[in-house]
Formats: structure tokens, C-alpha cells, sequence
């Protein structure tokens, strides 16, 4: 055990919440049950999957594994999953949650989020980014507003504990917060030190929703030496002054802009790494510094979906 995490916060739905989550993007094929049953018995209670990662299946499995050797009781853990794009149909949305329900083999997950504000076209359960015979992706104006009180349906009929949003920009956020019955408990966006995310996350902390920070180490890339800030000398001194890695140092100025970060990892060492951010804080100056790698580039941007009317990024002030 690498320490338990009394870190937990409150929704405003009065569900609460583990501040750190194990990230599943591109964990499959046995390697993401391997990694999300080590991650429970590391002490992690929050693990973050998605209808477009192809491995709700291997959550769920491991998750009923650990339940059913008597580790967790289902009350414990906090699953997160997502609706994917091409489902965003007001009448297609409850099918495609049950349809994860089913992947996962739960009876319902903590927290749905509507995973991109843009639609796809609806070519299939299987058919994630469909394209036109000239390869374009092919986008629906669908207005996030009505996938969204499909979305409540799914509480009030008990097939997720909460409802959220991800990647969505301020102008969007508010224009959601203006016309809903629930209010959206999570914005989950991309949050690292070059993507700082300050504004929007005050925003998000000004209405009482929590930012679940996706891509907090950058996407690290260790054949590439991508991003900067993970092979820098300055942040490799900030981890020597308090015995940690870069990747500690970086998850935990993560925490400390305010969010709850998702790192994702398979590797049994680095899951316990990741999760061992809580026995020390930054200092100012540590955050000057952290601070510096700001300039706005983002690991997910999505660009497929640039002619979308409800493309996230052609706002200057989502990045800024
Ligand atoms: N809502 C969205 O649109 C969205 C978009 C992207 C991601 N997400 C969520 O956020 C999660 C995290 O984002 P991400 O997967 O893009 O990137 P990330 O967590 O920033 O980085 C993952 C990469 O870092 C490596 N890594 C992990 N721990 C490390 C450590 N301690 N030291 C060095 N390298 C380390 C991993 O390799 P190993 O596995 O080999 O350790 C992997 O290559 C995703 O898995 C997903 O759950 C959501």
C-alpha cells in the first residue's frame, strides 16, 4: 500500500469524490484490468473510462473482481464513463448508457459525462468517427442542450449517480448551466502545466462544478521526450528538493490549480507513483515555475471536429 488518500471531495449533488483518478485512455487488452485492479488495491477509488476507449469491459470486470473478494464494496469506488459522440440523439442516449451498463456489468456508474459538446452522425454502435466517402468526418448539429436533459432522464431513472459534462469552453458551460434542471457535477478537461486551464476552472469553481483533469502529465510520451516540462531541469529540481519524480511534481501542481487529476498508467510502478502526491505541497516559487510552461497547447484538440458549430476551441478564452 502506498498510503490511503483521505483526499475526498463533495459534489453539488452531495455525492462525493476520491482527488485523484486512475486514467484508462489507451489501456486495453488485459493491460487495462491489470492496471485498474492494481490501482484498487494501491488504494485508488476513482477510475475514469470511456464508451470510445473500447475498455469498459476490463473496468468492470476488475472492479466485480475486487467486489467480489470483498476489497471494495461497489459504494466505494467511482466510475466515470462517457457518451460518445455519435450518440448524442436526445432518443439515442439512454440505449448507449445502458449499453455501457452492459460493457461494465454494473447496475449504474457514478458519473456519465457527455464527452464531447459536438456531434458525430449515427452510423452504428461501432462506427466511433464515421467519414463520408471523400474521408471527412461527418458532423450533426446536434445541440448539446437537448443530449442533455436526456442525460438528467438517466438519474431520475437511476442508471448513473450523477451527470457531467467534458471539454466544454466557458461560452458552453454557461449556456448549459442557464438552461438545465440538474446541474452538471464535473467539467472533465485537459489541465498540465502547459495548458493551465486558470479561467476555466474558476469558472467552473464559481458555479460549484469539479474539474477532473485529463492528459495531467501531458500525454508523456518517453520515446518522443515530450512535453517539455517533463524533462526539464528546472522541474527535475523542484522534484529533488522533496524527494519525488517530475511526474509527482506535476500531478500535485495539478491538485494544487484546484482540480482532480487523471493519470494514466499500466505500469504497476508508475500507478503507485501517480498516487503518492499527497504528503507534500508546493511552494510559491515551485509554482512560478510550473507556472512558466503555460503557452496553450493541447494534447487533445479534436481537430476532426473543427467545423462543428460546438467545437470547444475556437474560443480564445478556452485556453487562456
Ligand atoms: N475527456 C476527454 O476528452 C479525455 C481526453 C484524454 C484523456 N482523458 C482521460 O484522462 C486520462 C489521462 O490522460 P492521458 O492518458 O491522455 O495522459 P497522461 O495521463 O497525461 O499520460 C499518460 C502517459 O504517461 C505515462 N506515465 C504515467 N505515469 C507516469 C509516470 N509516473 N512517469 C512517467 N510516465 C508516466 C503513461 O505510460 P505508462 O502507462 O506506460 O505508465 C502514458 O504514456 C486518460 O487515460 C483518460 O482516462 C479524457
Amino acid at each position: 500500500m502506498t498510503g490511503k488518500v483521505e483526499y475526498y471531495f463533495k459534489h453539488n449533488d452531495g455525492t462525493h469524490i476520491q482527488g485523484i483518478g486512475l486514467g484508462t485512455f489507451a489501456s486495453t487488452e488485459g493491460d487495462c484490468e491489470r492496471a485498474v485492479l492494481h490501482a484498487i488495491d494501491v488504494g485508488y477509488r476513482h477510475i475514469d473510462t470511456a464508451y470510445f476507449y473500447g475498455n469498459e469491459a476490463e473496468v468492470g470486470a476488475a472492479v466485480r473482481k475486487k467486489i467480489a473478494e470483498g476489497v471494495i464494496k461497489r459504494e466505494d469506488i467511482f466510475i466515470t464513463t462517457k457518451l460518445w459522440c455519435n450518440f448524442h440523439e436526445p432518443e439515442r442516449v439512454e440505449y448507449a448508457c445502458r449499453k455501457t451498463l452492459k460493457n461494465i456489468g454494473l447496475d449504474y456508474v457514478d458519473l456519465y459525462l457527455i464527452h464531447w459538446p459536438f456531434s458525430y452522425k449515427y452510423r452504428g454502435d461501432n462506427e466511433l468517427i464515421p467519414k463520408d466517402a471523400n474521408g471527412e468526418v461527418e458532423l450533426v448539429d446536434i445541440d448539446y442542450l437537448d443530449t442533455w436533459g436526456a442525460m438528467e432522464k438517466l438519474v431520475d431513472l437511476g442508471l448513473t449517480k450523477s451527470i457531467g459534462v467534458s471539454n466544454f469552453n466557458e461560452e458552453q458551460l454557461t449556456r448549459l448551466l442557464a438552461n438545465c434542471k440538474i446541474k452538471p457535477i464535473h467539467n472533465q478537461i485537459e489541465v498540465h502545466p502547459a495548458l493551465d486551464q486558470k479561467k476555466l476552472i474558476a469558472l467552473c469553481k464559481k458555479n460549484g462544478i469539479l474539474v477532473t483533469a485529463f492528459s495531467p502529465l501531458g500525454r508523456h510520451n518517453a520515446e518522443l521526450r515530450t512535453p517539455t516540462f517533463m524533462y526539464d531541469g528546472k522541474v527535475q529540481a523542484i522534484a529533488d528538493k522533496y524527494n519525488k519524480s517530475i511526474a509527482q511534481v506535476v500531478i500535485r501542481y495539478v491538485i494544487e490549480l484546484g482540480t482532480i487529476p487523471l493519470p494514466k498508467s499500466s505500469n504497476p510502478k508508475r500507478i503507485e507513483e501517480n498516487f503518492n502526491v499527497f504528503d507534500f505541497k508546493l511552494d510559491a516559487e515551485d509554482h512560478a515555475i510550473l507556472d512558466s510552461y503555460h503557452n496553450g497547447e493541447r494534447v487533445a484538440h479534436a481537430r476532426q471536429a473543427i467545423k462543428s458549430k460546438y467545437y470547444p476551441f475556437n474560443v480564445y478564452s478556452a485556453c487562456f
